[in-house]
């Protein structure tokens, strides 16, 4: 087929479009119109273009082009009048709606939390180390919570401003003369050595045990701290455990997590479940930083549990996660970590 001839037979092609789309009125009549002009396999355009394959190969380019233009303005004029007839009835095929050309974009899913990440580096490193991990409820008993941690009654720890005691039946009640039994509250705990005791008083020894999870306490919210964290308890109870070994784990575990040579030194301290009790600092970055506390578990909690101090000997800690969290990626306020801001928490995407 000469070019001529193809071109003429475009030309008349656009103009009969032109034409026959002036008259279409309804919704039905333009998709009509749509099938015969555009229609894949039957439609004028379709046959047109089957021409071009006799077109002699010099002239193939310009037909080519032509048709290529002549097939848009139809297309075009098409859209055209799916608008003027109205959005809802327009035919789908006026036009994709989503280019398909543009570049793939990752859609913006959630990132893990900075503190998930770090309980579960720590979760690790203390595999390492042989620790398993353990779990235990954040509803506690006083039982858990204090008295079996060798925590008196009249111990300041367990003041109700220092605690969430939960309001029970019985504690809303007014104070029934006589019984004196103490009633069963329960609280949100305050500290996970909670878990050291639900530990002991079920499994078999030796045992060597970690536990991570959230703590609560009524403290007004600061740049240090916030009313729910976390710790990481750790407990090693058998036949010879020595203090030294406490020191290792926890300088292993500060290399390990912090990175480098980390120094630890131990400051005498006082918790009433370990006895001698030490502070926990390590030198980080030209500091003495306070990372929680530590000591050889005391008898009278072995004893809470039903464990012979004299046969058995341990060691226990509790650190704060959220220092390492922060001292690791730089955060320096805590407040940040549960704002919810995902443009502050997306910073730290793996
Ligand atoms: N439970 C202590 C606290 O919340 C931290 C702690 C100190 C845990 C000494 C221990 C320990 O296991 O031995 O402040």
């Amino acid at each position: 087929m000469a070019l001529d001839q193809f071109l003429t037979t475009l030309d008349g092609l656009l103009e009969d479009a032109h034409s026959s789309l002036e008259r279409v009125g309804t919704a039905e009549a333009l998709e009509e119109f749509r099938v015969k002009y555009t229609g894949a396999k039957s439609g004028a355009l379709k046959s047109v273009q089957k021409m071009l394959g006799s077109i002699d190969v010099k002239d193939k380019p310009a037909a080519g082009k032509r048709f290529n233009q002549v097939r848009d303005r139809i297309e075009e004029l098409i859209a055209q009048a799916a608008l003027r007839l109205g959005g809802e009835s327009a035919p789908k095929s006026s036009g994709p709606l989503l280019d398909p050309t543009l570049p793939g974009l990752r859609p913006r899913i959630g990132t893990v939390h900075p503190i998930t990440q770090t309980l579960e580096h720590l979760k690790e490193i203390m595999g390492r180390l042989g620790f398993n991990v353990t779990e235990g409820p954040e509803i506690e008993d006083q039982w858990h919570n204090f008295v079996a941690l060798n925590i008196p009654e009249d111990h300041p720890a367990r003041d109700p401003l220092d605690n969430f005691y939960l309001a029970t039946a019985k504690s809303l009640s007014p104070p029934s003369t006589g019984s004196g039994e103490a009633p069963a509250e329960r609280l949100l705990r305050s500290q996970t050595s909670t878990v050291q005791i639900r530990v002991m008083e079920k499994e078999a020894l030796p045992l060597r045990i970690i536990s991570l999870g959230r703590v609560y306490r009524p403290d007004a919210p600061d740049a240090t701290h916030f009313p729910m964290f976390h710790q990481m308890e750790g407990l090693w109870v058998d036949r010879n455990v020595t203090m030294a070994q406490l020191k290792s784990v926890l300088r292993l575990f500060a290399t390990s997590y912090l990175g480098g040579d980390v120094n630890i030194r131990f400051r005498p301290s006082f918790f009433p479940f370990t006895e001698p009790s030490v502070e926990v600092d390590y030198w980080w970055n030209g500091q003495w930083i306070e990372f929680g506390g530590a000591g050889m578990v005391d008898p009278n909690v072995f004893q809470a549990v039903g464990i012979d101090p004299e046969a058995w000997s341990g060691f226990a800690f509790g650190l704060g996660v959220e220092r390492l969290c922060m001292r690791r990626f730089g955060i320096t306020d805590i407040r940040d970590l549960y704002r919810s801001d995902v443009r502050f928490l997306r910073q730290f995407a793996t």
